[in-house]
């Protein structure tokens, strides 16, 4: 059965997929992802990632173990070299990010301060994970376990409804473009000494992939853009590149195709990495709550243009070298 017109699948005992946005978005429910899930269960799951592009799931008891267990039926989770002082040694697949202390504590900022000289402008958050990599990520499976009373939703966009909404003469222009994707673009410095600047330059990530790519599953042509890692577009000029770029990520980012999700404890949101952009709260950071949440992410393909051509590394990536 299509979901497209149904308000909620019910073709697997129990488990219920209601999408809760026009394009983007479904709650699953009647799963229990701490339990052995059965394959069709899983298949059931991955069917709404890629249908759906992120779904959300609530009230969940995984810890550590079982997240990690949960990740692995759906690919092979990341290991980072590096990851955040919040993060546990025990499990390298997991990454957990605490609000306030996170950057601020690294780089002598307040996580606020960081944030504005990050996202200055209205679209520059807008990312998907590891984006300046050769071979970004294919998913992102994020567990809340401490969440503020209010504040701190995040939001994610459909690159492939963004894309299809473009008018056919733009798509044919874009189809054939690639563009430089690189860490840190548009952070405004601190005056004088600023240790975010010097770790930037001390890690830089920068990658050439293709403005539209082809999703490796469903064939569909994402309007492959963030607000955070995309530099140029290749041989454009500079004054073209920018006009371009700011209208494809107003085109990426149009309410219409975003939807946004309220986090309660035991929330999980698990999003297609390579078909979605999101945007990281930035209202509860003055707040002062705690907020602790934990990632896993699925290892991915090198992306592959309209032309069949796959994205180049420039620098400081490796396709599964993490
Ligand atoms: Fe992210």
């Amino acid at each position: 059965m299509t979901t497209d017109r149904a308000t909620a699948d019910r073709s697997h005992e129990g488990i219920e997929v209601k999408p809760v946005a026009g394009h983007i978005g479904a709650e699953i429910t009647g799963v229990d992802l701490a339990g052995g899930l059965d394959d069709a269960v899983v298949a059931a799951i991955r069917a709404a990632v890629l249908r759906w592009k992120v779904v959300f799931f609530r009230g969940q008891r995984l810890d550590h173990a079982g997240h990690i267990a949960f990740a692995r039926r759906f690919g092979e989770p990341v290991v980072l070299r590096k990851r955040g002082g919040a993060s546990t040694p025990d499990f390298p697949e997991i990454e957990t990010t605490a609000d306030r202390l996170e950057l601020g504590g690294r780089f002598g900022m307040e996580h606020d301060e960081w944030l504005q000289r990050r996202r200055h402008t209205l679209l520059r958050g807008w990312h998907c994970d590891h984006g300046a990599r050769v071979d970004p990520p294919a998913a992102t499976i994020l567990r809340a376990e401490t969440v503020p009373p209010y504040g701190g939703d995040t939001t994610w966009s459909n690159l492939a409804v963004a894309y299809a909404g473009l008018s056919s003469p733009v798509r044919e222009f874009v189809d054939g473009l690639r563009a430089e994707h690189r860490l840190g673009v548009g952070y405004q410095p601190r005056p004088g000494e600023d240790a975010y600047v010097r770790h930037l330059l001390d890690h830089q990530v920068a990658s050439l992939h293709p403005l539209v790519r082809v999703h490796p599953e469903t064939a569909e042509r994402i309007l492959y853009v963030n607000g955070y890692y995309v530099e140029q577009i290749a041989d454009l000029s500079r004054a073209e590149s920018a006009a371009i770029l700011e209208m494809l990520l107003e085109q990426a980012t149009r309410p219409e195709y975003t939807v946004r999700f309220r986090w309660e404890p035991g929330s999980v949101a698990f999003w297609d990495n390579r078909a979605t952009i999101h945007l990281a709260p930035g209202d509860n950071a003055h707040l002062g709550f705690p907020r602790t949440m934990h990632r896993v992410m699925l290892t991915g393909d090198v992306p592959v243009g309209v032309d069949g051509k796959p994205s180049e590394p420039i620098t400081g990536t490796e396709p599964g070298r993490w």
